[in-house]
């Protein structure tokens, strides 16, 4: 599966420096909502994905792993506070491991939080991927 990066606009100077993200400029969609993981303690989070939800990573500090799947196939990606942003669509299964202590992970989603766009079991993410593709055929 391809991986959209997200690069933010990066200024610095002698003071410090800027990390800056805008809708419809380098994040692809209206950004409802944003939060941040933090804390962490190593232990693996996500295993979900989300039916409609659009999400943009950045991790701000720290490092992780991201696991990516289209249900077809899977991508593995390192994170860190130089890497680029990743553009996270709809119907992407994702897990993140191996996070570092000082890990900061920022998450702009397209939506308010709603708990009935969460797919959290992948047999059951698998079952819609196929539903999808059979439909597509079909159409
Ligand atoms: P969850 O999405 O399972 O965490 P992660 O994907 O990072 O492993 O969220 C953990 C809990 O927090 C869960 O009970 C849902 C709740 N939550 C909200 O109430 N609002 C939010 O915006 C998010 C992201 C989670």
């Amino acid at each position: 599966m391809e991986v959209t990066r997200i690069e933010p606009q990066r200024i610095g100077d002698s003071r410090g420096g800027l990390l800056i993200v805008e809708a419809h400029k380098n994040v692809p969609f209206d950004i409802k909502r944003v939060y941040c993981i933090h804390g962490l303690n190593n232990m693996s989070r996500g295993f979900h994905a989300h039916k409609e939800l659009k999400q943009v990573m950045i991790c701000l500090s720290g490092s992780c792993r991201v696991v990516l799947d289209s249900g077809l196939s899977r991508k593995e990606i390192i994170m860190n506070w130089k890497s680029d942003g990743i553009f996270i669509d709809k119907m992407i299964w994702r897990e993140m491991h191996d996070f570092s202590n000082d890990c900061v992970l920022m998450i702009l989603a397209s939506d308010w939080y709603r708990e009935s766009d969460y797919i959290r079991a992948y047999e059951e993410f698998i079952v819609i991927v196929n539903e999808k593709i059979t439909s597509e055929m079909t159409a």
